[in-house]
C-alpha cells in the first residue's frame, strides 16, 4: 500500500479499508498444511524452549494493548499457556517480579512508543526474554527485542490505529497456534483454525459492503450523551478498542466494560441518552449476554449489538459472518471502527489527526 489516497477522503477510511488486503498479507507464506501449523521465521523460539513457557505476559498501549487482551486470550484457548495482556506503561512502573519461565511479548504498531521500549529495556537488564509483535520494520522495538512477528500491516498514517489493529490479532492467532501445536493442539483443531484464517479477508469484505447500513446507524447514535460498550471474555477486548475508537476519533464520551461488571455499578449511567453497544458472539455465553440486553432494555437503554445473527432485544443489530469462536474478536471489530469513523464524520472531526493526540507517544 501506498500513502496515495486511492479516492478516499481520510486515510482512516482507506485503512479500514485496506483490511482485506492487509490480512492476507499477515498469513501469506506462513501457513503450513502438511502439519497443521505456521511457519514465523523471526520468532527465534525452538520448540524446547517454546514446550518450557510456563506463562505469557503481554505489554504495550492503548490500541496495542488492547491486541494483546485478544492475544492473551488466544494463547490460552490454542496453546493452554496461562497468559495476560497489561498496559507497558503500568507494568515499567511498578518494578514487576520478572519470572525466567515467562515469555514477554511487547506489542506496537510504530516500534518506537517509549513506555512499551522502556518495558522491554527493563526486561532486557533483568534478563528475560522479550518477543515483539511489531509492524514497522527494524522499529527500535523490533530491534530491542529477541526476535518477534511482523504484523505486515503496511503503512498506517491516521493517528486513530484500525488496519494495525486487526492485523495484529491475526499475528497473534498465528502465534497462539503456533504455540498450541508444538504443545497439545490437536490436527484437527490446527486445520479448524487455518481455515478460520483463510476465511477472513472474504469475510472481512462481506462486513465492509455493510458500510452504507452503519453509516446510518451512525447518524442515529452520533448525537448521544456517552456511549457504553460491553462484552464478556471474547467480545470484552472488542468493547474495549471500539470505546477507545470512538473517543479518539469522535469525542464522544464512552466507557468499556466487561458485561457483567454492569450490575456492579455502570448500570446507574443507562438511560434513553447513553446508549449500548453490545458484542455478543455466537459462543457460549451468548444467552448470558442476552440477559444483559434485558437488563439494559429495562433500564429503558437503547442498545446496538454486533453479532452473528438479528438480536430482538436490541434496537439494531450489525450482523457479522460467523467463524470459528476463537477468532470472532477480529471480525467482530471492525464494523465498530465504521462506527467511529462515521460518527466523527457526522460529527464534523478532523478524522486523521484527532486533537491532543499524536500517532506515536516517543516521550515519557
Ligand atoms: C490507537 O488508535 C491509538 N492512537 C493509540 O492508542 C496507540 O495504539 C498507542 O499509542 C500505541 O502505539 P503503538 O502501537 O505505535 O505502540
Amino acid at each position: 500500500e501506498s500513502y496515495d489516497m486511492g479516492g478516499h477522503d481520510t486515510y482512516m477510511h482507506k485503512e479500514i479499508h485496506e483490511q482485506v488486503d492487509a490480512v492476507d498479507r499477515v498469513l501469506r507464506g506462513r501457513i503450513d498444511d502438511r502439519f497443521s501449523t505456521v511457519h514465523l521465521g523471526g520468532l527465534n523460539l525452538d520448540a524446547r524452549e517454546a514446550r518450557g513457557v510456563r506463562r505469557v505476559k503481554i505489554l504495550g498501549c492503548g490500541s496495542a494493548y488492547h491486541t494483546g487482551l485478544i492475544g492473551a486470550q488466544l494463547i490460552e484457548e490454542l496453546a493452554r499457556i496461562p497468559a495476560d495482556a497489561e498496559p507497558a506503561s503500568e507494568f515499567r512502573y511498578r518494578n514487576p517480579v520478572v519470572d525466567p519461565d515467562t515469555l514477554y511479548i511487547a506489542v506496537s504498531q510504530s516500534g518506537e512508543t517509549y513506555d512499551t521500549l522502556a518495558a522491554v529495556q527493563e526486561l532486557k537488564r533483568k534478563g528475560a526474554r522479550v518477543l515483539g509483535v511489531v509492524n514497522v520494520v527494524g522499529s527500535a522495538i523490533a530491534r530491542e527485542t529477541d526476535g518477534g512477528v511482523y504484523v505486515h500491516a503496511g503503512p498506517e498514517v491516521c493517528v486513530v490505529s484500525t488496519k494495525c489493529f486487526t492485523n495484529t490479532a491475526v499475528a497473534f492467532a498465528l502465534l497462539a497456534l503456533h504455540l498450541g501445536r508444538i504443545r497439545d493442539l490437536s490436527v484437527a483443531d490446527g486445520k479448524r483454525i487455518i481455515a478460520g484464517l483463510r476465511k477472513l479477508p472474504e469475510q472481512i469484505a462481506e462486513v465492509l459492503r455493510g458500510e452504507e447500513e452503519i453509516k446510518k446507524l451512525a447518524g442515529e447514535y452520533a448525537n448521544a450523551k456517552s456511549m457504553m460498550f460491553v462484552g464478556r471474555v471474547r467480545g470484552y477486548p472488542v468493547a474495549r478498542e471500539a470505546s477507545l475508537k470512538l473517543k479518539e476519533v469522535s469525542y464522544v464520551h464512552a466507557e468499556a466494560y466487561p458485561a457483567s461488571e454492569l450490575k456492579h455499578g455502570p448500570l446507574a449511567l443507562i438511560e434513553p441518552e447513553v446508549p449500548t453497544v453490545a458484542v455478543l458472539p455466537d459462543d457460549d455465553l451468548l444467552e448470558k449476554n442476552r440477559a444483559t440486553l434485558e437488563e439494559i432494555k429495562a433500564r429503558s437503554g437503547r442498545i446496538l449489538a454486533v453479532a452473528h445473527r438479528e438480536q430482538e432485544k436490541a434496537d439494531h443489530t450489525i450482523v457479522v459472518p460467523r467463524n470459528e469462536v476463537e477468532l470472532d474478536p477480529i471480525l467482530m471489530g471492525i464494523p465498530l471502527q465504521l462506527l467511529a469513523y462515521h460518527t466523527a464524520l457526522a460529527l464534523g472531526r478532523d478524522i486523521d489527526k484527532p486533537r491532543n493526540l499524536a500517532k506515536s507517544v516517543t516521550v515519557e
